[in-house]
């Protein structure tokens, strides 16, 4: 360990307003602080946490009237004409003809495993048929069922079509709740639900009192969630033997669910497709006329400008992209034995880049020459299905723009947009859906023909070098293609066109990776503190697939470093704060503490900023220019991550007087980002809010914040990831890690073009191990805004001597030490009454 050691000084004036804010705030929250002794499960009293509606008492009278209710209103809709219409309907879905079997087995046995072709009826019939059975049994009154979805927009739409199938409103007998909405009422007794928000009853319901079954939807994703879902169950099994758990996958791989709960058995629904007949990269290049080395040159992005600038800054990256590619793919190298340079090549294949060209090809050819039937179209994203549906509306070679349909497809979306999908087009109009992978099992289009894969997904990884997860377009699993593939053959034999060669196909792994191996786990940590579920080991350690033991000790090392666990372990009132919230930890505290210290505008900027990528721009040829303004936006606060504040803003301020376009065209920035970042901004402020954390009376004007408190707020989220500077040698600035010695910064970074930096560290987002390390995305910081934001702190063994928790060591008078850490505890005394 290198520890660079420096002196401290810090102006007494900057640590009375810390105080003074400080002090302001305690105040502030006294009120909030007596409710919750009035609330004995510690959950702040206005949080959507708050799980399903109470269950008060009721006499069994009540549950017997209901009941009687339940099933009269049942048999009345079976025996009018719409009801009987619908039943028929529903009687022809492949899961019909085991209703009897699925329904004897749930019965008998406390686990269920179910396996079926998407489409088969698993979602919208299975929980339907188990309601219909306690109804009809007379249980309707007192039964609880739970349905998990991964994706808010599931939840919402199967909810909203079993309540139509049962020829009811939403939130009579049928209901849904997600985050921030929900739709549900006395008589709810199916609830479709993310599983997120299952995961926070526990919270409250650690037994899941009441609940009688419980089923688990899509567990093939191998979501964190379900995942984690899975080994909480487990552990309740026992002690509620009247408990029902189902669990539902799309894909064949039921055998390792079932293992899991000690063999449970397993159901299969047979399903019917027609045959697809699946064309790779070479096959297509044939049909669309192209060859490998002409799309390296294709120039069809329009004229629109942002589009120009893409273009060519993916040129470059184009023509070694599919080379290495190809080559990759012919050596017979399997994806899983690539080397860390030969992925981030891989990646490169982007639907922006060669595949953006080939979709368009592949729809022009499909419009032109194909039979009838519509198409569905796998992409990574939706800013890239926006992009993609921007680019062919004004495409003349997709024909006569009335006789096309492009309709768009992803978990944004609300469920009314989501409905147009499943309509049937008027005649000779061509239906084309841009979808993510969300349609490859969660969602069904009957009417499909034609599927157009792109071979990528976005899914959360994470890069152990770095520490920090991030939302890449990753290659697909065999599972996934395949699934993919099918979409094409529910009505009549299909057609699947797979943009990418065949061995590289070859070179996918068999199934998607679980998102337990994939993603950093501090969230789960804290998720497994809050539901005091014991050791974090101890509990990872009954995973189905447990992960890595290197990054849970990982995980619980940072979080201690961010003060987030104690060192027993045990969540601090930060930790606690950061358990609430659905973010990265990191992300999590700079929000907390910017909304605290009165700056949540520019932080929730921030966060986003840090979600998403780069807003700005830099063309191949116009580098100097674009890094220019990059510049100009944040050399003032010595900061690339203030840079994206001031961008933003601007183009806010752009917006509103109607020239964004030219404001984004001459700061190369990108639109696209920018309206994704305003979007996610948004989120990120409701969640703050749920979190009891922002209310408008404790709303500090933001003018009141100095730059300088922004970057402890900055640092406060980045922590551990400091940088020392270092006075110039040669006119180059330096800079050092306690981890890697010297390092680089990011060429294009605002700090790199400064003379002369007036901050004596730095806090980083990312780096970037390329022989030497690069960091990228920085923000000047002062010793103070280190000392109060950064991690724990200790006292040293000399007076005036404080040690980091990541090893950084500072030498100052006792009084200042004594000041610092008396701020930190208030600080903390603070966090404490904000529960
Ligand atoms: O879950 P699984 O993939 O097995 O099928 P499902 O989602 O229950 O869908 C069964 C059938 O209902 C499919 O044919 C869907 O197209 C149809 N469905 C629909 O028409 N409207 C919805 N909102 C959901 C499903
Ligand atoms: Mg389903």
């Amino acid at each position: 360990y290198k520890r660079p050691i420096r002196k401290v000084s810090i102006s007494k004036s900057l640590i009375q307003d810390v105080s003074a804010l400080l002090e302001q705030h305690l105040d502030e929250k006294h009120t909030s602080a007596e409710q919750i002794t009035q609330n004995p499960t510690n959950i702040p009293a206005n949080s959507v946490f708050n799980p399903l509606p109470e269950r008060f008492p009721v006499s069994n009278h009540v549950v017997q009237m209901r009941s009687r209710l339940l099933q009269e209103k049942q048999q009345a809709w079976r025996g009018s004409p719409e009801g009987q219409k619908m039943m028929a309907l529903r009687a022809s879905l492949p899961a019909y003809k085991q209703r009897e079997s699925l329904l004897e087995s749930v019965a008998n046995n406390q686990v269920l495993v179910v396996s079926g072709e998407t489409g088969c009826g698993k979602t919208t019939q299975l929980p339907q048929y188990i309601l219909e059975t306690e109804i009809e049994a007379g249980r309707g009154g007192s039964c609880s069922i739970i349905c998990t979805q991964p994706r808010r927009i599931s939840a919402m739409s199967v909810a909203e079509r079993v309540a139509a199938e049962r020829g009811e409103l939403l939130g009579e007998s049928v209901g849904y709740k997600v985050r921030l909405e929900g739709t549900r009422g006395r008589d709810t007794r199916l609830l479709f639900c993310t599983t997120g928000i299952l995961l926070r009853r526990l919270l409250v319901d650690p037994s899941l009192s009441g609940v009688t079954h419980v089923i688990v939807d899509e567990i093939h994703e191998r979501g964190m969630n379900e995942d984690f879902l899975l080994i909480v169950l487990k552990d309740i099994l026992p002690r509620r033997p009247d408990l029902r758990i189902i669990l539902m996958s799309a894909t064949l791989n039921a055998e390792l669910f079932s293992n899991y709960f000690n063999s449970a058995p397993t159901c299969h629904i047979p399903g019917f497709t027609y045959p697809v007949k699946a064309h790779f990269l070479e096959d297509i290049l044939d049909l669309t006329g192209h060859r490998l080395t002409e799309l390296n040159q294709i120039d069809d992005y329009g004229d629109s400008k942002s589009w120009k600038m893409q273009k060519q800054l993916n040129n470059r990256k184009r023509k070694t992209s599919v080379n290495s590619l190809v080559e990759n793919a012919m050596s017979g190298m399997s994806f899983e034995q690539c080397n860390f340079s030969t992925r981030s090549s891989l990646s490169r294949w982007d639907p922006e880049g060669l595949g953006f060209n080939l979709i368009q090809a592949l729809l022009c050819h499909i419009c032109r020459k194909e039979r009838p039937g519509a198409v569905l179209v796998f992409m990574t994203g939706w800013e890239e299905i926006a992009a993609l549906k921007d680019k062919l509306l004004s495409n003349p070679l997709l024909g006569d723009p009335n006789q096309v349909l492009i309709l768009p497809c992803h978990g944004g979306m609300s469920s009314s947009e989501q409905k147009l999908i499943f309509n049937h087009p008027p005649p000779n109009v061509r239906k084309i859906v841009l979808a993510t992978n969300m349609a490859e099992t969660s969602i069904t289009i009957n009417d499909v023909v034609f599927v157009i894969d792109c071979g990528k997904a976005k899914e959360t990884s994470y890069d152990a070098l770095n520490n920090t997860p991030c939302l890449l377009p990753t290659w697909i699993s065999k599972a996934s293609a395949r699934q993919r593939r099918g979409r094409a053959g529910r009505v009549q034999p299909g057609e699947a066109y797979h943009i990418y060669p065949k061995p590289v196909f070859d070179a996918f792994i068999d199934y998607q990776q679980p998102e337990l191996h994939r993603v950093p786990l501090q969230s789960l940590c804290l998720q497994i503190k809050s539901l005091n579920l014991g050791s974090i080991e101890g509990f990872l350690s009954k995973a189905m697939q447990p992960p890595d033991s290197l990054s849970v000790k990982n995980a619980i090392h940072l979080l201690k470093i961010i003060g987030a666990l104690d060192d027993n372990e045990e969540l601090t009132h930060l930790g606690r704060h950061l358990s609430t919230l659905p973010v990265e930890p990191t992300i999590g505290k700079m929000l907390v503490m910017g909304s605290i210290f009165g700056c949540l505008e520019p932080v929730l900027t921030i966060a986003a900023g840090l979600s998403l990528r780069d807003p700005f721009v830099s063309p191949f040829d116009k580098r100097d220019m674009a890094d220019r303004k990059r510049f100009d936006f944040g050399v003032s606060c010595c900061s690339d991550h203030i840079a994206y504040v001031n961008a933003y803003n601007a183009w806010r301020q752009a917006k509103v007087q109607g020239n964004a376009m030219d404001f984004c065209w001459e700061n190369f920035l990108s639109s696209q980002t920018l309206e994704a970042m305003h979007s996610l901004r948004k989120q990120f402020r409701e969640l703050i809010k749920e979190a009891g954390f922002l209310s408008s009376d404790i709303f500090v004007n933001e003018d009141q914040t100095s730059s300088e408190f922004l970057g402890g707020i900055i640092c406060s989220g980045l922590f551990p990831r400091v940088a020392a500077i270092l006075p110039p040698k040669n006119n180059v600035v330096h800079f050092k890690t306690v981890e890697d010695g010297e390092v680089l910064l990011n060429q294009n970074s605002v700090l790199a073009k400064m003379k002369s930096i007036p901050q004596p560290w730095l806090v980083f987002h990312e780096k970037v191990k390329t022989g030497i390390v690069i960091l990228r995305d920085a923000t000047g910081i002062s010793d103070t805004m280190l000392l109060l934001f950064g991690g724990q702190l200790n006292r040293g063994s000399k007076q005036g001597h404080i040690i980091m928790a990541n090893g950084l060591e500072f030498f100052m008078s006792s009084n200042l030490a004594r000041l610092i850490l008396e701020l930190r505890t208030e600080l903390d005394r603070l966090l404490q009454r904000k529960m």
